[in-house]
């Protein structure tokens, strides 16, 4: 376990050697991943800034350079001409005025006048170890110089609402700039304050943004806000939402709100909350427009107050792949960014039909990479695609027709996460035939239900040598279609 001063250390402080011996450690962890980003050591947690400007796209992490634990977080810089390939650019803000001291929380990147707004978190303890926190800014411009502002925009949530007071998601609407901050109330119940401004530096408190889910978890973290197809959508991380049904089944929550924001921008009509992730490991997420008006959504695949078995190894979490949002019948789709086809190098393809039995592919094996998978149940009552097979080792996709579901199932994935919440995520399925698109990688499996109706990201922990394929029908036969396109 670390203290206080183990854990709030800045990059800086590190020891001669000390960050090179990390790494090295962490090298050899068996469940580094091939195609996702992840830190080269130490935690990440929330994505940052996504955003395109100057000509590529910015993506910035939640990172504690020192171990796989929440300490002093700054900003690690990532760039990209095509969301597929990431340059690494270091960190970008790392603490260092009293009122961030403890440190840089998520924000916003938001483009104005060539110049790219870094909207986020100071995070401070006092001497009680009170958190005190601001919304405070940086600037990055064209020569890839960040100057931050010394002080902070907003010092301080309003009267009424507690320092769980974090996360500036900054746009345009109208003539005017708004802020949206996630906040809780006195009475431990959360929501979104509104801020409004004219030059991005000053900034007015408007009011708490009205919705009709007035108490709905007890903080409100990372909010979004985009329009797609002509309707607006808010997007949060709630916590402290209950299970229900086969939703809200991890610790936290992400989600999104369909609606419309009234003219004063202080309230927003909306019906329900879908949940963006039926996997095991998804918070935090943040979307940005791509040139062509793609609006694309990355997530940290991974969960606050969770351990990771890849702890020990001295470093934990990754990013999602990036998706591709749309809306149909009022509901956000995700489907794969298209860009990813650009990683294909080998396939193969295979057809199997299963009969009451279970198949292991001699061509095929869990490698890293994508899959479509075509499930076809004749007259079977469930059948399924395992990955990551091994000695009492898998992971299942699982098409029910008895009970009418479709699962994700890590119970025998390797070493276990988070088992208080159960190993099994299911969905409501009712066809015959489902459409898996399946991005697997050392640590992970995403898994694309269909047109992107639903998405399960979780991370697994196998054994290195847990790598076959298997197929299955139990009572009865099914047609199993398999393409693998490797990464390597
Ligand atoms: C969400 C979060 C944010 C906060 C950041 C700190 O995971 O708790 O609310 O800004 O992580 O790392």
């Amino acid at each position: 376990s670390w203290s206080n001063e183990q854990r709030y250390r800045a990059i800086t402080d590190a020891k001669d050697g000390e960050l090179s011996a990390l790494e090295a450690k962490v090298t050899k962890s068996i469940w580094r991943q091939t195609y996702h980003i992840q830190p080269n050591y130490g935690l990440l947690n929330d994505p940052n800034g996504f955003c395109y400007y100057n000509g590529k796209y910015h993506l910035f992490y939640q990172w504690f350079p020192f171990g796989a634990v929440h300490g002093m977080k700054h900003w690690y810089h990532l760039t990209s001409a095509d969301l597929v390939d990431w340059q690494e650019e270091g960190v970008a803000l790392m603490p260092e005025f009293p009122h961030e001291s403890h440190g840089i929380f998520s924000g916003t990147g938001f483009v104005e006048e060539e110049q790219l707004y870094l909207f986020y978190t100071g995070n401070h303890r006092n001497e009680t170890w009170q958190r005190r926190s601001s919304q405070c800014l940086a600037i990055l411009s064209s020569d890839g110089k960040i100057e931050k502002v010394t002080e902070p925009v907003i010092s301080g949530p309003p009267k009424q609402y507690t320092h769980n007071f974090r996360d500036p998601k900054v746009f345009k609407k109208g003539n005017h700039y708004y802020m949206l901050v996630g906040a809780q109330r006195e009475a431990l119940e959360g929501c979104l304050l509104v801020y409004v401004s004219d030059d991005l530096k000053s900034w007015k408190f408007k009011q708490e943004l009205k919705t009709n889910h007035e108490s709905f978890g007890f903080m409100w973290e990372c909010p979004d806000y985009f329009s797609l197809q002509g309707q607006e959508v808010l997007l949060v991380s709630p916590q402290g939402l209950k299970a229900k049904g086969n939703d809200f089944q991890n610790i936290y929550h992400s989600g999104v709100f369909i609606g419309e924001f009234d003219e004063q921008m202080v309230s927003f009509d909306t019906h329900a909350f879908q949940e963006l992730d039926k996997g095991f490991d998804f918070y935090a997420p943040q979307t940005t427009q791509t040139p062509d008006g793609r609006q694309i959504l990355i997530g940290w695949m991974g969960l606050p107050d969770t351990d990771y078995p890849s702890d020990k190894d001295g470093w934990a979490n990754c990013l999602t792949t990036p998706r591709e949002l749309s809306i149909k019948n009022g509901r956000i789709q995700q489907q794969p960014l298209q860009e990813l086809k650009q990683k294909r190098v080998k396939t193969k393809h295979q057809q199997v039909r299963v009969a009451s039995s279970r198949e292991r592919l001699k061509t095929i094996f869990s490698e890293a990479g994508e899959y479509q998978v075509t499930i076809k149940v004749e007259d079977a009552k469930k059948a399924g695609i395992a990955f990551s097979v091994g000695e009492n080792e898998e992971t299942v996709c699982l098409l029910d027709r008895e009970s009418k579901y479709f699962s994700l199932d890590r119970t025998q994935s390797g070493i276990p996460v988070a088992t208080d919440f159960g190993t099994v995520r299911k969905m409501i399925y009712q066809q015959p035939t489902i459409q898996l698109t399946i991005f697997l990688d050392q640590s992970s499996i995403e898994v694309f239900v269909n047109d992107g109706e639903a998405v399960f990201s979780s991370r697994i922990f196998p054994k290195e040598d847990s790598r076959f394929i298997e197929l299955f029908a139990e009572n009865g036969t099914a047609q199993i279609d398999i393409t693998q396109w490797s990464y390597e």
